[in-house]
Parts: structure tokens; sequence; C-alpha cells
């Protein structure tokens, strides 16, 4: 029984090896070779100190591959953005066309909807998310997100992709 559990542990080990042999990943050596070299501490990101906007309702700290190299060195690239969103700011209604993005409440309460062509209809999926909860936006999909605490919202958006680009929806 542990014999010839053991080899077909060995038949899988030996199929990665022919299969990492038989066809070189370029993206895999890029990233490998970017997180090979960078220090311990280069891991540590802290998008408070990226890159900030700021407009009249809302400041982002953006944390992305340009002042984290650390997020280049994965096989899937990520960019994290901190957002302050006023109370009672919405922001405009947009899509995110190259990735998804976790948004992970850490201050104040969030109205967020999505919107996609469901089964024959079309769904608009609506939530209020508190601190400690998180909520999901498929890529290229419409949402918008309002800050409906008294105070200001703080959220941290994880997006599966280096470039957070940013298109305007129109009004529905
Ligand atoms: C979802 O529905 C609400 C309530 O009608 C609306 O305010 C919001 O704009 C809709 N969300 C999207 C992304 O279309």
């Amino acid at each position: 029984m542990a014999f010839s559990r053991h080899l077909t542990l060995l038949a899988f080990f030996s199929l990665l090896g022919l299969t990492t042999a038989a066809i070189p990943s370029f993206g895999l050596q890029g990233a490998k070779q970017i997180r090979s070299g960078l220090k311990d501490r280069d891991f540590r990101i802290n998008p408070g100190k990226g890159t900030v906007f700021t407009t009249p309702i809302f400041t982002a700290r953006l944390a992305d591959v340009t002042t984290f190299p650390a997020l280049a060195g994965t096989d899937v690239q990520f960019a994290i953005v901190r957002f302050t969103l006023k109370s009672g700011a919405s922001f405009p209604r947009h899509y995110h066309p190259r990735g998804a993005e976790a948004l992970n409440a850490l201050t104040g309460r969030l109205l967020i909807s999505f919107t996609f062509e469901g089964l024959g209809q079309v769904r608009n999926v609506t939530n209020v998310i508190r601190p400690g909860e998180s909520t999901v936006f498929p890529q290229a999909l419409t949402h918008e997100t309002t800050c409906i605490s008294s105070f200001d919202c703080e959220f941290l958006s994880v997006f599966n992709s280096a470039d957070v680009e940013i298109v305007r929806a129109p009004k529905p």
C-alpha cells in the first residue's frame, strides 16, 4: 500500500519534471527572477506608502509594481489600493477591464453593487459591507461603491492584475 503510494508520487513528480522541461514558461521565470532579487522586507506591502491620488471625494493610496516590485514576483500580478471615501460619497460607476477586485472594508459601512447579464435578465447584486467583511467585483463588470456611514470609509482593494485600469460606465 505505502509502496504503491510512493510509486504514484514518483510518477507524479517525474511527470511534473517532464512538463516543466518540455514547456519552458518565461512568465514564471520572470517572476522568479524578480522575487529572487528582492530583500525579505520588500514583501511587506503598505499601500499607505504607495502613490497617492487625491480627488474631492476620495483619496487612493496605490501599491503597484512601480512602488512595490514584489507585486511582480508572483505568477499572477496584483495591485493593492487603500481608499478613503468621504462619508456620503459614491465612486462613479466604473469597471476594470483587466482584473477582478476583492474589496475589504476597514472602517465604515459601504453600500456596494455590481450588475451583469444573468440568465435571461439583468442582475444587480447589492450588499452592505461592514468592517472585517469583503466582497468581490468580477472582472469587467460595472460596480458602484458608496460610503453610507456618518464618517469617512476606508477600504483596501486587491486587484489580480498589475493594471488597475478604470473605465467609467454610463448611467443605466
Ligand atoms: C443596483 O441597484 C441600485 C438600486 O436600484 C442602484 O442604485 C445601483 O445603481 C445599481 N447598481 C449598478 C451597478 O447598476
